[in-house]
């Protein structure tokens, strides 16, 4: 996702990596079952949030550097349970509803890493308050350092507030909300 006003030159199709806390702490809010799911991550990038997803499911990882491009495909490349990526933050909302139109056949779960007002958009209810696959807004109480120096210091205080969507078509009741880490 990328950081508009944050004094950094806005990276190349918004590829911004997420730090592997982010990814972790989003694991033990997911309904997982005894199985291993198969999740797609989408918008891969350089690949930090598909290496800490392989840590809990088997993973397929795609890029439109990659040569694909999401929002054109028409069913997953592969059989996936679920959708989870850090969308490309000019088209975020585009990923969403891809991602929930493609995983509501399969019954499937979509998280999306995104700027936590980003439900508060009156034009976007139909993904959230009038979504009934939407079950949880998980907020992260420490803000992600896109930019870090050698040492891993963060190379400019990070200006703003993240969160994890997600959306589960099994879900069944309101949307709740829940805090990490
Ligand atoms: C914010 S980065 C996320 C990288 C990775 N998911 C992570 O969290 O470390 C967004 C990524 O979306 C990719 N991207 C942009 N538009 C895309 C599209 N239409 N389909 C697939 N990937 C796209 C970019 O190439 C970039 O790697």
């Amino acid at each position: 996702m990328s950081q508009r006003e944050s004094g950094y030159a806005r990276k190349e199709r918004d590829l911004y990596e997420t730090p592997e806390w982010v990814t972790e702490a989003l694991i033990p809010h997911l309904p997982l079952p005894s199985s291993r799911l198969a999740v797609w991550e989408p918008a891969c990038g350089s690949g930090k949030m598909r290496d800490a997803l392989m840590k809990s499911f088997d993973v397929m990882a795609s890029d439109i550097a990659l040569g694909t491009d999401f929002l054109l495909e028409q069913r997953p490349p592969w059989p996936v349970d679920w959708i989870i990526t850090n969308p490309p933050y000019e088209l975020a909302t585009e990923f969403c509803e891809h991602a929930l139109r493609l995983m509501e056949p399969v019954g499937g779960l979509v998280a999306m890493l995104l700027r936590t007002d980003f439900d508060h958009a009156k034009g976007r209810a139909y993904l959230f308050r009038d979504c009934p696959a939407f079950s949880k807004k998980l907020v992260l109480m420490k803000r992600i350092a896109w930019f870090v120096e050698e040492n891993g210091k963060p190379k400019a205080s990070p200006s703003f507030n993240h969160c994890w969507m997600i959306w589960d078509w099994k879900h069944e009741g309101p949307p709740t909300i829940a805090y990490a880490p």
